[in-house]
């Protein structure tokens, strides 16, 4: 039983030695192709998987049709819209994802992204502090509620909107609920972004909705890039002096705005909320075991296709 570990940005060393122990204490083979550069790497080394462990890796139908062996995918982390579902499905593959395993890692940076934009990216000017701002998280999964629990430690006033996670579950944890995300774009200065990239959210957050925002509006994005409508991120630069987009996935737009308006745009230069030593280990640890459980007990537990 071969299982491929296809990472363009790799794991932690600590990580990779974990899911190593785990593959062969199974008595499985473990494969590494890390950090290539050209989707035939990927095509070469899928040949032979029965198993593969993934990050941001675009699994597609050319992918799928090369892995003739190939059982299970499993995406080390939680989105995974960069696997083709339908298409796996079609092939008889298992998708799966790791949900909550890298959640605290990429709220702790959505904290530091905040500070980092309301001390004016460090460049010397009097900022301002988080203390009794007014924070929306939008989409209260694993990340949205590890972001409540860090800001409520910064003593913010934390509010949060999710289509699919009831008023009552939310305000268990000393959150305020708001009824839309509408709502939550008109009532609070800072809002976070947590919806997966999905038919319904590609291009939802707009310019009507960023405007709605208070004076002093901040908009951090750790989820993905596609769910900004990119026209109506320039339209609020230039029609909002006082807005500012920080952000761990750079917009299309990257190079305009970080030339146009360097003091009220950031993005890390390349996708940092996940990339921990804990993250790594967490999610490709699970992502081992439950390769080893599905292919020795069948357990389809997180699976994500149907
Ligand atoms: C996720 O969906 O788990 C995060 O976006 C992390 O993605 P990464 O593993 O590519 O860093």
């Amino acid at each position: 039983m071969k299982v491929l570990v296809a990472t363009d940005k790799p794991f932690a060393k600590a990580a990779v030695d974990g899911i190593r122990k785990v593959i062969e204490d199974a008595g499985f083979e473990l494969a590494l192709l890390e950090k290539y550069t050209e989707k035939a790497q990927l095509l070469d080394a899928v040949k032979d998987a029965n198993a593969i462990i993934i990050r941001s890796d675009i699994i597609d139908t050319e992918v799928l049709a090369a892995a003739k062996e190939l059982k299970i995918v499993v995406r080390a982390g939680a989105g995974y819209d960069n696997v083709d579902l339908d298409a796996a499905t079609a092939n008889r593959v298992v998708v799966m994802n790791t949900p909550g395993q890298n959640a605290n890692a990429v709220a702790e940076l959505v904290l530091g992204l905040l500070v980092y934009g309301v001390r004016n990216f460090y460049n010397g000017t009097s900022g301002t502090e988080l203390k009794g701002r007014k924070l929306g998280i939008l989409a209260y999964g694993n990340v949205g509620r590890n972001v409540a629990r860090i800001a409520k430690g910064f003593g913010m006033d934390v509010c949060a909107y999710d289509a699919y996670c009831p008023a009552d579950v939310i305000e268990k944890d000393g959150v305020k609920a708001v009824a839309s995300t509408a709502d939550l774009f008109r009532e609070c200065q800072i809002v976070s972004l947590h919806i997966p990239a999905t038919a319904e959210t590609k291009g939802s957050i707009n310019f009507e909705l960023m405007n709605s925002m208070p004076k002093g509006a901040i908009v951090v994005n750790t989820a993905r890039k596609e769910v900004i409508d990119e026209a109506g991120l320039i339209k609020m630069f230039e029609e909002r002096p006082d807005f500012k987009y920080l952000s761990d996935i750079k917009p299309g737009i990257d190079a305009e705005l970080n030339e146009k308006h360097p003091d009220h745009y950031f993005a890390t230069p390349k996708k940092m909320g996940a990339q921990t030593a804990e993250a790594n280990i967490n999610a490709g640890i699970a992502a081992a075991e439950q390769i080893v459980d599905f292919i020795k007990n069948g357990n389809e537990r997180f699976r994500v296709n149907k």
